[in-house]
């Protein structure tokens, strides 16, 4: 059992414990962050703690922690759990209050920390690419922050569960948005396109991290709104996020992507993404 972070303890997580009437579990009024930590190094730390701060910001929560305490909490958690690879979860919310829409006027944010075990997506998925559908985006208008209500991302996640595929990539008025856990870029004619960040997706540290490495691999990109049209004519589809790095989708509603295999840019795409952690890992 992992020893998780609740309001000031460390515990075993069978004994934390959150009150019903916590805002986090009555209305979903919380947000979170994921973040990867490859042999116990927490992977661009400093980034996700300021997506946190954004979401906190825009949710109108004080931050309950300063950018040195939450890494001295993360590294507790990281080093107390058994597993090097880990995917930290961690989460504040607007605390216990009386049932009621409006903020409380005296609330106690509910912080929590805990760790999963991260593996990395199997050879198969990385070799043959998974399979993906698209559905209409009927999320609200606020998708860049990174809220605990993520009703409409669960309800769209589990429409590409029960067609038995890995993501359901989202179309809003025409446009490609991103995946319902995950940020979504197509290579066209060689040039690797992603959607703009805006308020219709979430800013994926990943997204970051893959247009990073196609400046250096000297890959064309255009950071640009994606059509619907380009996405079912595109050569190659990717997915990213913490847990799925990149991944190849080469079914896209029961049609083969390009021709059916993972393209040759995510073969760089993916083998540089490795090489940049291991980097991570060696502490560079
Ligand atoms: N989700 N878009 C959505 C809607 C997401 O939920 C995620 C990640 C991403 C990718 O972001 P990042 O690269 O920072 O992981 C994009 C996490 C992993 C989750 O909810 O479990």
């Amino acid at each position: 059992m992992p020893t998780v972070y609740l309001n000031g303890q460390f515990l075993p997580l069978e004994e934390a414990r959150v009150p019903v009437l916590d805002r986090g579990f009555i209305f979903g009024d919380g947000v979170y962050e994921v973040i990867p930590v490859y042999s116990r190094r927490p992977f661009r730390l400093h980034e996700h703690l300021a997506r946190l701060q954004h979401s906190l910001d825009a949710v109108r929560l004080a931050n309950p922690h300063g950018e040195a305490e939450w890494t001295a909490l993360i590294e507790r958690i990281v080093a107390a759990a058994e597993w090097p690879d880990q995917g930290v979860y961690l989460q504040v919310t607007r605390g216990p209050a009386p049932r009621d829409h409006a903020f409380p006027k005296v609330a106690q944010a509910t912080v929590f920390v805990m760790p999963m075990e991260l593996t990395a997506p199997p050879e198969a998925a990385v070799d043959e690419g998974v399979a993906a559908i698209t559905a209409a985006d009927n999320r609200w208008l606020r998708c860049d922050i990174k809220a605990v209500s993520l009703l409409a991302n669960v309800l769209l996640r589990q429409l590409s569960v029960d067609a038995g595929c890995a993501e359901t990539l989202l179309l809003r008025d025409g446009f490609l948005t991103e995946g319902s856990a995950s940020n979504v870029f197509i290579v066209r004619a060689g040039t690797l396109l992603a959607p703009p960040k805006s308020h219709l997706m979430l800013p994926g540290i990943t997204y970051d991290v893959v247009l990073e490495l196609a400046a250096r691999l000297g890959l064309p990109c255009q950071v640009r709104p994606v059509t619907e049209a380009e996405l079912r004519a595109a050569d190659e589809v990717w997915l990213t996020s913490s847990t799925k790095e990149v991944l190849a989708v080469t079914r896209l509603d029961d049609r083969p992507v390009g021709d059916g295999r993972p393209g040759p840019r995510f073969r760089r795409m993916h083998a540089a993404y490795q090489e940049y952690k291991r980097t991570v890992m060696r502490g560079g």
